[in-house]
């Protein structure tokens, strides 16, 4: 038994977390459980969530709307950052975990509990996003990690909970195990495990089907101010209704899909099923705005960051010294931000099929041009490639004369 008298608990509703109450209790000897739950714009109704923890037998349930800074805080600096994990995956549920550990910690200290919990299993990336994020926000906090301990299937796990009132799950056969926010959808396990087996299509929500999605191709601009989309159409939004707006129009069309094998944190690979629609629209649009207002060195070095970047947020490093530097490089270039960018989307595809910017377009069409009013100076390129090539033409040379 451990000397923990009030813990406040990450929790989902979920099966596992809700057996974490009773478990924690029981096992682990706590005298008060109490849970907290996030709103991130997951959909779910919060009030039954707080009545399940309650029936679970947490002394207190707490429920909080963090969808405002979860889009402000932490998408909307991953879209300037364009952050996509491997090239590919845009961190939908990556991005959430430093803020629920920051939220879990202020939560402890103002109820005063000696420990934080959360349910995640001993394989996942969550573990270790929640466990290094707690260990920089509060060193001195214990973090009880019942999950990864009690060893138990998911069948006994069930079984577990349902001795101290915890109800099976409703779609008890509903094989995938799934995260999901606002941002977008996880969705892992079932048939999924076999990389080879396509994605059922009741594995989706948020997307239309490419058969679903409508015959005729819609047009959209996005605009950005220092580096964040501020409108669409032409309709200013706040950060989270911009958000909810690109969902929808991208995943009416059955854009933002993702089906790919993904490296773990811990050293696995897995097969991941993401829907991402809006995130991905607009990463699509700010990289674009991007190559049109950064200059070309600044593009090179930033995309490099930005996978750096990727992975820390991945490898659940969000409060790091590196993901700090990197941020002030990024927030340094993202002033020249500014414009708009024009898509076509249609079935599953988002294009990109125009670009402007009134303030800070480094695109000059009189250099561009090949029209009569090119400014550009064709004699000065030819000392110029003498020079650019000098050293390519002597080391060719020289390796010439050895092979001789
Ligand atoms: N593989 C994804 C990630 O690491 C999704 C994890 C989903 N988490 C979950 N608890 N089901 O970000």
């Amino acid at each position: 038994m451990l000397s923990v008298k009030k813990v406040v608990l990450a929790y989902s509703g979920g099966v596992d977390t809700s057996v974490c109450i009773p478990y924690l209790k029981k096992e682990y000897g706590v005298e008060e459980v109490i849970t907290f739950a996030a709103d991130l714009g997951q959909g779910d109704e919060l009030e039954p969530i707080r009545r399940k923890a309650i029936d679970a037998g947490a002394s207190d349930s707490l429920v909080d709307d963090l969808i405002q800074p979860f889009i402000e805080d932490f998408a909307f600096p991953a879209i300037r950052a364009n952050a996509l994990y491997e090239g590919r995956y845009p961190l939908s549920t990556a991005l959430a975990r430093p803020l629920i550990a920051s939220r879990l910690v202020q939560v402890a200290r103002e109820i005063g509990a000696d420990a934080v919990a959360h349910g995640c299993t001993g394989k996942g990336n969550d573990q270790v996003r929640f466990d290094v994020a707690i260990g920089s926000l509060a060193p001195d906090l214990r973090v009880l990690t019942p999950a990864r301990e009690w060893g138990m299937s998911r069948e006994e796990t069930i079984t577990y909970g349902e001795r101290f009132g915890i109800p099976a799950p409703v779609s008890k056969k509903s094989p995938y195990s799934i995260d999901l926010n606002l941002l977008g959808r996880s969705v892992e396990a079932g048939s999924l495990e076999d990389p080879m087996t396509p994605p059922p299509e009741e594995v989706f929500e948020m997307t239309s089907s490419i058969d679903e999605a409508p015959e005729n191709p819609q047009e959209i601009e996005i605009s950005f101010k220092d580096g964040n989309p501020i409108s669409i159409n032409g309709e200013s939004l706040d950060p989270v209704a911009l958000i909810r707006k690109a969902n929808s129009i991208a995943g009416i069309h059955g854009f933002g899909r993702i089906d790919i094998i993904e490296d773990r944190v811990v050293g696995i690979k897995s097969r991941e099923i993401y829907e991402t629609p809006g995130l991905l629209l607009l990463i699509k649009a700010h990289q674009e705005i991007e190559s049109l207002t950064l200059s070309a060195d600044v593009l090179r070095l930033k995309s490099q960051l930005e996978r750096e970047w990727a992975n820390l947020v991945y490898q659940g490093l969000w409060f790091s010294s590196l993901k700090h530097a990197l941020d002030g490089f990024f927030e340094r270039t993202q002033s020249q931000v500014n414009g708009s960018v024009k898509l076509r989307l249609h079935k599953g595809n988002a294009i990109v099929i125009g670009r402007c910017s009134d303030a800070n377009s480094l695109y000059i069409p009189d250099m561009a041009t090949y029209g009569s009013d090119d400014e550009f100076d064709h004699q000065a390129a030819k000392g110029f490639i003498y020079i650019w090539g000098l050293p390519s033409r002597i080391w060719a040379a020289t390796t010439r004369k050895k092979k001789n």
